[in-house]
C-alpha cells in the first residue's frame, strides 16, 4: 500500500488519534526497524517498528466493511512473528480507552495493562482520552 493508501484507510478508521497524513506515513515508512503488514485485499495494514528487542505497534486498521472476520488477529500475529524474527521479545502499544474494539482484540491476543497517559488522545473540538499502554511478552512457542 502507498502511503495515500495507508492515510485514506486510516481517516477512514479513526476519529482519535486524528488521522495521519501521507507525509506522516511516508516519513514512518523510512524510519529504522519499520515494519508494514498489509492483507490480500487492502483493506488493512497494521504499521509497527522493532527495535532494541522491543516493538510497537504504531496503527492497525481495518475498513469498516472487513471486520470481524479476523483480518486484525492474523495482521498481530504475523506482526509478532516477524518482529521475534528481528530479535523483540516483547511489544506494546497504546490504545484509546474508549476503544472497545481494539480493546478487545487486544486482550483476547495476550495483550496486558502496563499504564494509563491521561489526555494521551486530544483534538480541537473533542473531549480528549486517555491511552491505555498494553504490552505483551513474546514467546516462541
Ligand atoms: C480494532 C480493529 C482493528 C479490529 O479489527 P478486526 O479485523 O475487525 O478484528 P478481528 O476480526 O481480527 O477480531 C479479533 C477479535 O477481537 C475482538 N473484537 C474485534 N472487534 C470487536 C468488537 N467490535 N467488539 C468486541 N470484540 C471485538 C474479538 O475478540 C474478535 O474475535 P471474534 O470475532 O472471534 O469474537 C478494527 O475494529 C478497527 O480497525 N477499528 C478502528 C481502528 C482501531 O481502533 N485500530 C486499533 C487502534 S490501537
Amino acid at each position: 500500500m502507498t502511503p495515500d493508501a495507508l492515510a485514506a484507510l486510516h481517516a477512514r478508521c479513526f476519529r482519535l488519534p486524528p488521522p495521519w497524513s501521507a507525509e506522516a506515513f511516508a516519513g514512518m515508512l523510512e524510519l529504522p526497524g519499520c515494519v508494514l503488514l498489509t492483507d490480500d485485499t487492502g483493506a488493512a495494514f497494521l504499521l509497527g517498528r522493532a527495535l532494541a528487542g522491543e516493538a510497537e505497534v504504531l496503527t492497525l486498521a481495518v475498513a469498516p466493511e472487513a471486520r470481524r472476520r479476523g483480518i486484525a488477529r492474523t495482521l498481530l500475529a504475523r506482526f509478532e512473528a516477524a518482529v521475534r524474527a528481528a530479535g523483540a521479545d516483547s511489544a506494546f502499544l497504546e490504545v484509546a480507552a474508549d476503544n472497545l474494539a481494539a480493546r478487545a482484540l487486544y486482550a483476547a491476543q495476550g495483550y496486558a495493562e502496563a499504564g494509563r497517559r491521561k489526555g494521551y488522545y486530544s483534538a480541537p473540538g473533542q473531549a480528549a482520552v486517555d491511552a491505555l499502554v498494553l504490552s505483551k511478552t513474546l514467546t516462541t512457542n
